[in-house]
């Protein structure tokens, strides 16, 4: 395995509203999948790709949970750094909350801590070398997700937060790649009128600069977020994913 100069996040915050009352147990993120709490599924994902150094996000009431079961990280063979997200406040908070984290310049790339991907993505960071890098999943339901529209050639025309009206069929999945200026893109974004950083702002900020691209990903991508997306998680871990885990 190599070891890359990239740094990982995971953010593993809010409350789990949607998945009550199972979130009443624990941290939506901690749920079950299979044989494994679910963050261990973007954690696999980040550590097959050589990724030493990740922070992971939390929400305040679950701090403890996410120490207990996962420590310093040197049983993984790597490094954890905690922090805390007071609240939800948007995905890009994510790179100011890790701005101390992230101050020698490392690339960093962040997963959702409810995003699972049946693909291993260990090539696609390691290519990375500048700008941003998206992962986008074609998908029946877009209006859930961010929306990213490109042109034949594959050049991207618009990303839209949740659109009513989707351009495209494309979702953008939990995982994005940014080099070290997305700390300085996010503590100028505005709030959303949800009063949110948005990811799909900082993106832009790439996509002005003509520094974004766009990798899709090809197998099964889930945000195991509501009750049917949790019940398909379970099944894919149980039929696949559970014989490639590295931890
Ligand atoms: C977030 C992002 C959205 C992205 C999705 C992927 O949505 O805001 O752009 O498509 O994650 O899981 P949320 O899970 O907060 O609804």
């Amino acid at each position: 395995m190599v070891t890359l100069r990239m740094k990982g996040i995971i953010l593993s915050g809010g409350s789990g509203t949607r998945l009550r009352p199972l979130t009443r147990v624990t941290s939506k993120q901690l749920l079950p999948i299979y044989n494994r709490p679910m963050i261990y599924y973007p954690l696999n994902t980040l550590i097959k790709a050589g990724i030493k150094e990740i922070l992971i996000i939390i929400a305040p009431e679950k701090a403890g949970e996410y120490l207990n079961l996962l420590g310093s990280g040197k049983e993984f063979g790597v490094k954890f750094t905690y922090e805390i997200q007071d609240k939800p406040k948007g995905l890009s908070e994510a790179f100011i909350i890790g701005e101390k984290f992230l101050d020698d310049g490392d690339d960093v790339v962040m997963i959702l801590g409810d995003n699972i991907f049946e693909e291993d993505l260990s090539k696609q960071i390691a290519s990375f070398t500048k700008g941003a890098r998206i992962f986008a999943k074609e998908v029946h339901d877009p209006e859930r997700f961010g929306v990213v529209e490109f042109d034949k050639t594959g050049k991207v025309i618009s990303i839209e937060e949740k659109p009513k009206k989707p351009k495209s069929n494309f979702a953008i999945t939990g995982m994005y790649i940014f080099d070290s200026r997305a700390v300085s893109f996010a503590k100028k974004l505005k709030p959303s009128k949800r009063n949110e950083l948005e990811i799909t702002d900082l993106i832009k900020c790439y996509i002005k600069s003509k520094e974004l691209d766009v990798s899709i990903i090809k197998k099964e991508w889930i945000d195991a977020g509501t009750f049917d997306s949790l019940a398909r998680a379970n099944r894919l871990a149980q039929e696949k994913l559970h014989k490639n885990l590295i931890i």
